[in-house]
């Protein structure tokens, strides 16, 4: 079954979008059409507009219902401590899947222009004021990583679009989840049952 692909970004010039856009075309490459949503804005417009932002993307707004629907999420970080929050996604026991050099090697160890970009993932430059836009060569990267991505995760036996986990439970007898709105700390659920 193919895997369904949620691709969730932050985004506040317009950068990580691109990025976001190029590897839904390598998901695309991999057979997978993938949805793409942006993370809810905290900033208020008084201070948007002082930081000269331009309007939000047409994208939805992801939530954690709509990210359970999803079997696999690549997701679009603009800051410096992106290997950051592979600790809490860690802790939510999902499985990293890195870029690697295997499909991007020429692209990653191209030194005749300066890119982001690594064995961690795509990624871009955008400059001290932001006025860099991604490069046609950070955009390949990242619809390298789209590909290789779809092509790693279709591997994997997946929950399906018809089905979700507390579906498969109740088919087997079991509870699975005891109840999604029973939630414990940090948004767990209370009482899961292995089956
Ligand atoms: C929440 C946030 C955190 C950021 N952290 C860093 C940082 O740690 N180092 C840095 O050089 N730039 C940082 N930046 C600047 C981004 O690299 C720059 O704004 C870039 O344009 C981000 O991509 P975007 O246009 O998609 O927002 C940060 C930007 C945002 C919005």
């Amino acid at each position: 079954m193919v895997p369904k692909v949620a691709i969730v970004f932050y985004s506040l010039y317009g950068h990580i979008k691109s990025l976001a856009e190029a590897e839904k075309q390598g998901l695309k490459k991999a057979g997978i059409e993938a949805d793409i949503y942006q993370v809810a804005e905290t900033l208020p417009q008084e201070v948007l507009t002082m930081m000269h932002a331009p309007p939000k993307s047409d994208y939805p707004v992801v939530g954690a219902r709509i990210m359970e629907k999803y079997d696999a999420f690549l997701f679009g970080i603009p800051t410096r401590t992106v290997i950051a929050s592979l600790s809490t996604l860690t802790h939510h026991g999902l499985i990293y899947v890195p870029l690697g050099y295997a499909k991007s090697f020429a692209q990653l160890s191209n030194v005749s222009e300066v890119h982001g970009g690594s064995p961690w993932g795509a990624g871009t430059f955008a400059g001290g004021d932001g006025s860099r836009s991604p490069s046609a060569l950070e955009l390949e990267l990242a619809t390298i990583q789209g590909e290789s991505f779809g092509n790693t995760i279709s591997k994997v036996e997946t929950r399906g679009t018809s089905k979700n986990v507390n579906d498969k439970a109740a088919d087997s007898g079991h509870s699975g989840f005891e109840s999604a709105d029973k939630e414990g700390l940090c948004g767990l659920p209370s009482k899961c049952v292995v089956s």
